[in-house]
């Protein structure tokens, strides 16, 4: 099946929130999807076969640092390659923008995204204690650009 990347519209907010159910525990609604999804420097991609959509990703760029917001696969098409290329496409988006390194926040507890990241390079850097709205922790990672990317 052909996939590919195109920008998040309003009329995605359904889907989006939908995804944002079904992939995290605090998912963010349409109003939170809408108001980021106005913002200058966020940027939002669904990745779709031109019918359907799989998942979304979201990064925020400031200065010469991209934040990867979220990356979110349906669960019906989850273990298929689309987390890694959601993650590919970031970093030539940040390589394509000249940003030096990106960062992110995932679960303690998510070894699914922390297996991904860390597949592409990404190097856990530090703790956020009680980030999330539960309290869990938030592991913090980093990739710096320019050096050997898999
Ligand atoms: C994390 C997530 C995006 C991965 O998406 P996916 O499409 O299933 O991932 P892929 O099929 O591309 O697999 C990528 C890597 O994830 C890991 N992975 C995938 N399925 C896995 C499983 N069942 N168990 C453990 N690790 C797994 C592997 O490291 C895999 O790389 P490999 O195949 O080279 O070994 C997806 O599980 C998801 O949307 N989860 C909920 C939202 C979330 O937690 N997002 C991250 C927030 S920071």
């Amino acid at each position: 099946m052909k996939v590919f990347f195109r920008e998040a519209e309003i009329d995605d907010l359904e889907i989006l929130e939908f995804i944002e159910r079904q992939c995290f525990r605090d998912p963010w609604n349409a109003d939170m999807l809408s108001s980021e999804l106005s913002m200058s420097h966020s940027v939002y991609l669904v990745l779709t076969d031109g019918e359907n959509i799989f998942g979304y990703l979201s990064y925020l760029h400031i200065l010469d640092e991209l934040h990867i917001m979220n990356v979110a696969v349906l669960p019906d098409y989850q273990g298929n390659g689309y987390g890694r290329l959601m993650v590919k496409r970031i970093i030539d988006d940040a390589q394509a923008k000249e940003a030096v390194a990106i960062t992110l926040e995932v679960r303690e507890s998510n070894y699914r995204a922390q297996k991904l990241y860390e597949g592409f390079g990404f190097a856990l850097a530090g703790t956020r204690p009680h980030y999330y709205m539960d309290k869990e922790n938030a592991l913090i990672y980093w990739l710096e650009l320019g050096g050997d990317i898999q």
